[in-house]
């Protein structure tokens, strides 16, 4: 998938106030500093497009962007590609959708009242957002299993979102780090879940995972589009 624009559309306090839900939209979601803003741009190619801080905390609404893409691929055989001459029509098929940057969960700095109330606002917006295609649930490949990702994504479960991991930074990791951490977040799931969920390795540094990424997107918004 080839993405042509990204533009920043709206910021929401809550669900109700997030642009009406005419076409599929994937969120990310992880704790506080993780990288979902980075992410987001590393994907759109606009280095700009997600306020990225040091400081975490940084995301507090619901950031909407609209992003329009256009297959990389020529589209096989029975998609109606066969009498279109190639390189013009086939493969050039566009699709609008939303990626949705969200506020890290688990930041300790903020009151009990303020955090009750983000909980609420991202339990709603999970559990109500009729559009939300996927949530990709951001982990720091660099840290042992932390409690506040395993009982997120156990969370998930139980309100049966559909959702996949990404390991982020994997940059900053020796050889073999990433790997041995996400078989040890992977062995922490598994009293809990029959399956791995499906995971992504990235770098916002060195673009590690954008195609991957990406494609599983397209392959969403394909199967989004024929419901
Ligand atoms: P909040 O909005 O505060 O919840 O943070 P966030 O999850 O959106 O994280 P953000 O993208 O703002 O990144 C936090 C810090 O991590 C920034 O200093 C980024 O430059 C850094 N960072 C993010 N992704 C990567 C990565 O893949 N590699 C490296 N080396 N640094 C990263
Ligand atoms: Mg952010």
């Amino acid at each position: 998938m080839e993405i042509i624009d990204a533009k920043y559309i709206i910021s929401s306090p809550g669900y109700k106030n997030c642009p009406a839900p005419d076409r599929a939209e994937f969120a990310f979601i992880g704790r506080s500093n993780v990288g979902k803003s980075s992410l987001i741009n590393m994907l759109t190619g606009k280095k700009q497009l997600a306020k990225i801080s040091s400081t975490p905390g940084k995301t507090q609404l619901i950031n909407h962007f609209e992003i329009t893409s256009r297959r990389s691929h020529a589209s096989s055989p029975g998609e109606g590609s066969v009498s279109k001459p190639l390189g013009k029509l086939s493969g050039q098929k566009r699709a609008n959708w939303y990626l949705v940057d969200l506020p890290g969960y688990g930041y300790a700095k903020v009151s009990h009242k303020a955090r009750n109330n983000w909980d609420n606002m991202l339990e709603s917006y999970i559990r109500k957002r009729q559009n939300l295609v996927c949530l990709f649930v951001l982990v720091d490949s660099r840290h042992q299993p932390q409690p506040a990702d395993l009982d997120f994504i156990n969370q998930l479960g139980s309100w049966g979102t559909p959702f996949v991991l990404v390991f982020t930074k994997a940059d900053k990791n020796k050889p073999g780090g990433t790997e041995r951490n996400v078989a040890e977040f992977q062995e922490a799931l598994s009293g809990s879940w029959e399956e791995p969920p499906p995971h992504f390795v990235s770098s916002a540094l060195k673009n590690t995972g954008r195609k991957e990424v990406l494609d599983y997107i397209e392959r969403l918004i394909n199967s989004f589009t024929k419901l």
